[in-house]
């Protein structure tokens, strides 16, 4: 059976997932599960240290098998993807069929004064020469998959909290 009654957060690196997923977890009394986080705890190691030890295409696989455990867990939830998740391997269809997906829309001005600090962090940002056109090169591929989402909301001036509260009321 199909069921949405999963809520799933998609969008670039820096666009505030986390933090909009733990307000609204909090706001809908669900459990809140972030994939990176998962996926650090399980295995024990950074992102960056499976990225540098196993690859990227390892860690993508890592992502898809949780997602695949995290839509079919009766309890609704609250579910926050990395950045790259929706974008590989069918990942988007199987969020689509199994949450009300929404994308945080983030334009790349307000994306790249918050990631361009951050590169050491983030394995995928380390040692661009040119970061803004980087993010926007990468959000035009990535928007494919993101634009597929049932809500996008535009998180431009907003906090999180606010924009958790928009997708509350657009969930319910
Ligand atoms: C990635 C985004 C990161 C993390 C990894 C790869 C990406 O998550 O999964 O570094 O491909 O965009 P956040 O979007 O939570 O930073």
């Amino acid at each position: 059976m199909i069921s949405t009654h999963h809520i799933s957060l998609v969008g670039f690196m820096g666009s505030g997932k986390s933090t909009v997923g733990k307000a609204l977890a909090r706001i809908l009394q669900r459990p809140l599960f972030d994939t990176d986080s998962l996926i650090e705890t399980r295995k024990e190691k950074s992102v960056a240290e499976i990225f540098t030890a196993e690859g990227e295409a390892k860690f993508r696989e890592y992502e898809r098998q949780l997602l695949l455990e995290l839509v079919n867990a009766p309890q609704p939830s609250v579910i926050v993807c990395g950045g790259g998740t929706p974008c590989f391997a069918g990942v988007m269809d199987i969020l689509n069929a199994h949450t009300a997906t929404f994308y945080l829309y983030t334009p790349v001005d307000i994306l790249y004064a918050r990631l361009k600090n951050e590169a050491a962090q983030r394995p995928l940002l380390q040692g661009k020469e040119d970061l803004q056109k980087f993010i926007e090169t990468l959000l035009a591929q990535r928007e494919l998959f993101y634009k597929q989402a049932k809500f996008i909301i535009n998180t431009a001036g907003k906090t999180a909290k606010e924009i958790a509260e928009e997708a509350a009321t657009a969930s319910a």
